[in-house]
Parts: structure tokens; C-alpha cells; sequence
């Protein structure tokens, strides 16, 4: 693995045995991108591939040199005013009101390792050891301006990964005004990509859509406070041709959980400048001497074996490099949650009568979600005071959870700690704690209001009303939610000209009150929420290695919005629970065994009342949980491949496969039956081709399980594994299998 700089050529480059990334320091001192992709020979220059071409019109750089123009030449950090009439990556504004910047290449470090993002609180991917990386930081300048720009890159020495991120930097007089700071751009010399997004809404998260490039801009973004339920911080651009296991593709993730922009513009001459970062709109960020801003982190993948080979990337470094904590490596207990059991409807037998059965069923964490405080028996008071509810719990939180460990049960509790309801005494005490201009009424969402986190007082008071809760109390898991968009970002606490900061600030304040938690409390597992799935992005991952996938539990609903969420993130990432049938977000019944299949490939657990399971349903439960017990390390760390997408038809399978490819677990999934169907083969994947496996088909609902065959990885690979049904009418729609493979010698 090498980060070099050519000094002859100035010419850096960034590879090891996957990927290359290689630009230049320009006669004219900017950065020009020469090539990113799949890993190429080092050589002392690379200058053949750069290009640029006389074009009418175009503003050239040197005088009499009219084909040398910014606008056509492909650069790694483009501003305005200097030629670039494209969206730049930087726009700034001085004092002197000019938004002109022209940075010219100053100096470079390269180190081992990968530092912290400078600034503190924003999260980043890590190394544990600095042979695992190297990190280059390039200092660009525009004198005049008095603004730096520091450009850092990481390369992973075994994985396929460049990590970029900017700090920007001002040594002028008054202040500089920052409208717009991505944290990388990427010039690609042509536009012949899908753009692959995550796409949704509220209970139908991250579903996959892919789109052509086309001329102009295209692209994903939130302006909703969070990373939102309707686009997620990630997009990728593939080759036509490219599939699920074959061909190339170009992964971009940033590590936030704000407002944010992903966008590819594709110029008149085909160059795709792919851009990510801090939306633009509505942020402003004062710079003053001597001041510095750091700009969130963008993951770049790179794979030629296809999305799987994107996704499996994503999901090493996230897992490993992202998540952090005494959970991170741990597999994760089997929860019951209360929410779809009771909603608010609960009292302490209730809920000791559901975490008994829980305990004979083997299920190991008991999670009381919302409701336990003062004020709230719907959803339209209570948040804010955190003060327990005698009335529901006799002996408080810590009874309840002393209760929950004597019978031998985990204890696990949902907050919502960035909102208040109006008539708390939060809310009478501290109204100016509430985003909104003052004079100005705020706007609700589900019933509450959004508390300032750009204030740092407001976290601290929060973090000490959680730690009145919390010490003490046998809390062993937080599912920490998050339930409206957020409007009315103005801080009473922030002067006129900071208020464009808010946005940016409130997630550095959630940020911070995330390792204020885990800090104070690293045993307990943290679970994100909000609303679903509306922050299921790599900044909430790095604070909680889990993160409540959708609220939406149908089990068909749910193979689509699983499998659009591994495109980015981790099995073990996925919250994922069986619910009632009739399933309570869209009415469908489905079987017990389809839903705890779709559920085991997650952080897996049940969102249900046992109780009214009767003795047929709780003996299936048992087996169920006995089954994750054996199998979750392979579940939840194995290395996860899509097999079919449930969005190109009535089928959808995947399997994971353990490290050492001993052993996999596949799923396939049949949406509605089909009478006098065709044959039916699985090809699978990730096997070791020279091994022999043993495939059970495991038994599912009333069908027994078949007799094992044997069968090379090969054959499996190759020839596939018959899947045909036997008797379609024996088991109506809705139907799953799940094969187990171990190795036969
Ligand atoms: C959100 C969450 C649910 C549940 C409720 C409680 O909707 O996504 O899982 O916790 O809040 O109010």
C-alpha cells in the first residue's frame, strides 16, 4: 500500500491492490484529477491523461493559452470565480463581499494512520493500528482571500476505500462567510453510469432506484434536520452493464446525519462531477482569523465485483471501522420490544407478564419503549422532563430493570431526548430552548417541538436529567428516537449572523450527547431511531452500532427496504423484529416462520405480545430464538450477499457466509404463490468452490425439514441449488426457505 508523491510530475498517487486514485498539481498550481478506479501500475507521471481542449466562450486561465480553462479541466476541489462556472465545491464570501477564490497547491503531508477529524465531535471511520492507513493532507491557498484549504485522504491498506473530508481555514481580517463547503468533489471523465440512490418515505425506507446519468444535475439530498427517511447520505454510480456480482461501480457515503446534498453534474463533455457534503441551503458558517471548519467525511468505494462487492466493503469498514464500543464485535441479544405489544396501554404486570414469557422463550432483552414518564400516555405530551411515572412503574426504573435482571432479562429503555412537549416544565421553564424565532410560532410535529441542540447548555441540562435516570438503574440497551423534521432552525442563543450554523451545530450537539452516553455508560448497547428509519446513516453508526430499520414490520414490506438498506450498511446494523399478523402498518398475514426469516438476517427480535401467541406460536418462538442463538455470529457477521432483488419480481433470496466459509445460511423469499410454476435454481455465492457442503433445507412452519444433499461450492455457484417447489398449494404466499450449509468433510 503507497500513498506517492512524484515530485517530478507532482504527482500523487494513491493505491494498493485495488483501487488507484491519481491527480496532479496543475502548471497553474490547482489539483487535477487524472484517474480513479480499479488498481493500475505506479509510474513517475501519469500526464497523458490529462486533458483539456479549446472550447468557444470558455474563460482561460493563462493569457494566450485559450485551450488551458478550469471550466474543462477536471479538478479535486473546484471554486468560483476563477474560470469553473460549474457548482464548485467551495464558495465562500470575504468580507469585502467577493465570492472569487483561486487555491493553488501550498504544501503536502503523508503519514501513516488516520487522525480524528479536527474539530472534536464529528464522527469518522478509524484505524486501530497505523499500518491499516495512510493519510495524505494536501494545504491549498489563496493568498488574497486568506483562505486554506486542507484536502485529506485516507487510503485502507486492504480494503477498497479512500476517505476524503476538508478543512478549510481563514487568516484574513473581519470574517469569512462559508455558504457552501462539500467534502469532496470528484471529476469523472465520462457520464456512461446508473446513478444508484436510496429512496423512500416513512415505512418504506431505502428502496433502491436507479436512474441513467443524464446532462445536468441529478441527485439525492435532505433539508429535513436529519438524514430523512426519503433519500439517505449515499449514491453510486455504476456502469450500465454492471450487476449485483459483476462490473464496476463507484460507492459515495457521508458520514453525517444532517442536511445533506449528493449530486452528480454532468457537463456538456460528458465529465460527471460527483459532489457530497452539508447541503448548501440555509447554511452559513462564519469563519474568523485563525478560525477553522472541518467538513463531515465522504467513504469512497470502489469495486469491479459489482454492488455486492460495493456493499461488502461498506459493511467491513462500517462494522469494524465505523461502529465502536464494547458492542461493536458482540452479537446482539434477542430483544422484545413492547411497543406494537401494548403502545402506551401498559402498567408494570403487563409488562412483567410479557418479559416472563419473553424469558421462557428464551428471548434475552426486555425493551420498554415510550411511555414509561410523567405526562405521556399518547403521543402528545411528556417529552422533556424525563420524570418516571410512579404510577405505571411502582418502584421506578430501577425496580422495573432489578426486576427484569432477577429473571435473568437484559433491560433496555427508549428515549426521545431532542424534543419537548408544550406544558412540560421543560417547556415553561426554558421556552427559548425551543428552535424558533422568537415573535414567531413554531411549527409542531407529531404534537412536539425541537429542543436546540446547537446550544450547548441544552444538552448538558439534557445529559443530566438522562444521568438522574440512568445511574444507578440496570439499563443495559437505549433505543434513542427521533420523531419529526425539524423546522424553525433558530437559535435564541446564537447572534443574527450564526443562526446559519444551527442546523450543523444541532447534530454536533446530538453528536456530543451521544459520547457524553457512551462515555458515561460504554455497557449499555445503543439502538438509533427516528421514526423508523429516517437516520439509518453512517454518522448515527459511528454513536449506536444499531438503528431501528423501519416501522414498518410486514414481512414482505421488509425484504425490500432490508435488502435496499445492505446495499450501504451492515447486517448487524439492522434492527429487525417479527410483529403481530394481521401486521399493524399494512393488515397482511403472514406465517410466523416467513416473518422471523426475513427478521434473523438483523439485529433480531420480536415487536409482538407472546403472551397472546397461544402454545403453538410459542413453541415456534422458542425454536426460532434457540435457531438465532446457534447461528447469529454467522447472521450478523458473516459476509452478506444479495442473490435476488425483490425489486425485479415475485422472488428475492440472499445468504451470508462465515468468514472461513465453512458454513452459510441462504434465504429465498416467494412473494405470491404461483400455480404450475418453472423450475427453480438458486445460484449462490462466496462459497469456497473446492468444498463440499451439506445443505438442509430447514424446516418452515408445518413442513417437515427434506433430506440434506450434498454438493461442491462449485456446483452450488454454478449449476445452483434446486429450489422448486414441491406442493405450491400447501403453503399459500408468502413463503420462505432457508438452507443451512456446512462444510461436509
Ligand atoms: C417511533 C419509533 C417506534 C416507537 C414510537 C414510540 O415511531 O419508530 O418504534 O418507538 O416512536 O413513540
Amino acid at each position: 500500500m503507497a500513498i506517492e508523491f512524484h515530485r517530478e510530475s507532482q504527482t500523487f498517487h494513491l493505491h494498493n491492490a485495488f483501487v488507484s486514485y491519481i491527480f496532479k498539481v496543475l502548471p497553474s498550481g490547482h489539483l487535477g484529477q487524472l484517474y480513479y478506479g480499479r488498481a493500475i501500475h505506479d509510474r513517475p507521471d501519469f500526464d497523458h491523461l490529462f486533458e483539456t481542449a479549446y472550447r468557444s466562450m470558455s474563460v482561460c486561465y493563462f493569457d494566450g493559452e485559450p485551450a488551458y480553462s478550469l471550466e474543462h479541466i477536471k479538478q479535486e476541489y473546484p471554486t468560483c470565480g476563477a474560470g469553473d462556472i460549474h457548482l464548485p465545491a467551495l464558495d465562500a464570501q470575504a468580507p469585502n463581499g467577493s465570492r472569487l477564490l483561486d487555491l493553488h497547491y501550498q504544501s503536502h503531508t503523508i503519514a501513516p494512520g488516520k487522525p480524528p477529524l479536527e474539530g472534536g465531535e464529528l464522527p469518522s471511520t478509524y484505524v486501530e493500528a497505523p499500518e491499516e492507513a495512510a493519510t495524505l493532507t494536501v494545504t491549498l491557498a489563496d493568498g488574497l482571500a486568506g483562505v486554506t484549504v486542507d484536502l485529506v485522504y485516507t487510503l485502507y491498506e486492504a480494503l477498497p476505500v479512500i476517505t476524503r473530508h476538508a478543512v478549510i481555514g481563514y487568516t484574513g481580517e473581519g470574517a469569512l462567510r462559508l455558504d457552501r463547503a462539500m467534502s469532496f468533489c470528484l471529476d469523472l471523465p465520462d457520464m456512461d453510469y446508473d446513478m444508484v440512490e436510496l429512496t423512500g418515505a416513512w415505512a418504506r425506507e431505502r428502496h433502491i432506484v436507479t436512474r441513467p446519468l443524464a446532462h445536468g444535475v441529478q441527485g439525492v439530498y435532505s433539508l429535513r434536520g436529519c438524514s430523512s427517511h426519503h433519500f439517505n447520505p449515499f449514491l453510486a454510480l455504476k456502469r450500465r452493464e454492471t450487476t449485483e456480482f459483476l462490473g464496476e461501480v463507484y460507492g459515495f457515503s457521508l458520514v453525517y446525519s444532517g442536511n445533506f446534498a449528493a449530486q452528480a453534474d454532468v457537463d456538456p463533455y460528458h465529465v460527471t462531477r460527483v459532489t457530497m457534503g452539508i447541503h448548501p441551503q440555509g447554511f452559513c458558517w462564519h469563519l474568523h482569523r485563525g478560525e477553522r471548519f472541518t467538513t463531515p467525511e465522504a467513504v469512497l468505494v470502489y469495486s469491479d465485483r459489482g454492488l455486492n462487492g460495493m456493499s461488502q466493503t461498506y459493511h467491513q469498514l462500517y462494522r469494524t471501522r465505523l461502529a465502536r464500543g464494547e458492542w461493536r464485535d458482540k452479537v446482539r441479544p434477542i430483544l422484545v420490544n413492547n411497543w406494537e405489544a401494548t403502545y402506551f396501554d401498559f402498567n408494570e404486570a403487563k409488562l412483567l407478564s410479557l418479559a416472563g414469557e419473553a424469558k421462557r422463550l428464551g428471548i434475552e432483552l426486555f425493551v420498554l419503549d415510550d411511555g414509561w414518564f410523567t405526562g405521556r400516555n399518547d403521543d402528545r405530551g411528556g417529552l422533556g422532563d424525563w420524570q418516571i411515572n410512579y404510577g405505571k412503574l411502582p418502584d421506578g426504573i430501577r425496580g422495573f430493570g432489578e426486576k427484569l435482571h432477577e429473571m435473568g432479562l437484559l433491560f433496555g429503555l427508549w428515549i426521545e431526548p431532542e424534543m419537548v412537549n408544550a406544558g412540560t416544565a421543560l417547556w415553561n421553564e426554558h421556552p427559548d430552548w425551543v428552535l424558533h424565532e422568537p415573535g414567531r410560532r413554531p411549527q409542531q410535529g407529531r404534537f412536539q417541538y425541537v429542543l436546540d441542540y446547537s446550544n450547548p447548555a441544552v444538552v448538558d441540562w439534557i445529559f443530566a436529567r438522562l444521568c438522574s435516570v440512568l445511574d444507578g438503574a440496570p439499563v443495559d440497551y437505549i433505543k434513542w428516537d427521533m420523531n419529526r423534521s425539524i423546522s424553525d432552525a433558530y437559535s435564541c442563543a446564537a447572534a443574527g449572523s450564526e443562526q446559519g450554523a444551527v442546523l450543523h451545530r444541532y447534530i454536533l450537539g446530538v453528536y456530543r450527547l451521544y459520547r457524553l452516553l457512551t462515555e458515561r455508560y460504554p455497557h449499555i448497547l445503543f439502538e438509533s431511531c427516528a421514526s423508523g428509519g429516517a437516520r439509518f446513516d453512517p454518522g448515527m453508526l459511528a454513536c449506536a452500532p444499531q438503528c431501528w430499520t423501519s416501522d414498518d414490520t410486514d414481512a414482505v414490506e421488509r425484504l425490500r427496504i432490508q435488502y435496499g438498506t445492505s446495499l450501504v450498511y451492515p447486517v448487524s446494523s439492522m434492527g429487525a423484529h417479527v410483529a403481530a399478523a394481521p401486521n399493524h402498518q399494512v393488515g397482511r398475514m403472514t406465517s410466523l416462520t416467513m416473518r422471523a426469516n426475513v427478521a434473523i438476517f438483523g439485529a433480531f427480535g420480536y415487536e409482538l405480545d407472546l403472551t397472546a401467541l397461544g402454545a403453538h406460536g410459542q413453541e415456534l418462538v422458542a425454536r426460532q430464538v434457540a435457531f438465532v442463538k446457534q447461528h447469529r455470529q454467522l447472521l450478523q457477521f458473516g459476509t452478506f450477499w444479495r442473490l435476488q432483488s425483490p425489486f425485479a419480481g415475485n422472488e428475492a433470496a440472499w445468504m451470508t457466509v462465515a468468514p472461513d466459509r465453512s458454513a452459510a445460511l441462504v434465504a429465498q423469499y416467494l412473494i405470491l404463490q404461483e400455480v404450475n410454476a418453472g423450475y427453480r435454481r438458486l445460484r449462490l455465492a462466496g462459497l469456497d468452490p473446492d468444498r463440499l457442503y451439506r445443505v438442509t433445507r430447514l424446516g418452515s412452519g408445518a413442513r417437515a425439514a427434506g433430506q440434506p444433499i450434498t454438493a461442491c461450492g462449485d456446483e452450488l455457484m454454478r449449476a445452483g441449488l434446486v429450489t422448486t417447489d414441491e406442493d405450491p398449494a400447501s403453503e399459500g404466499d408468502f413463503v420462505s426457505r432457508l438452507y443451512l450449509l456446512e462444510t461436509a468433510e
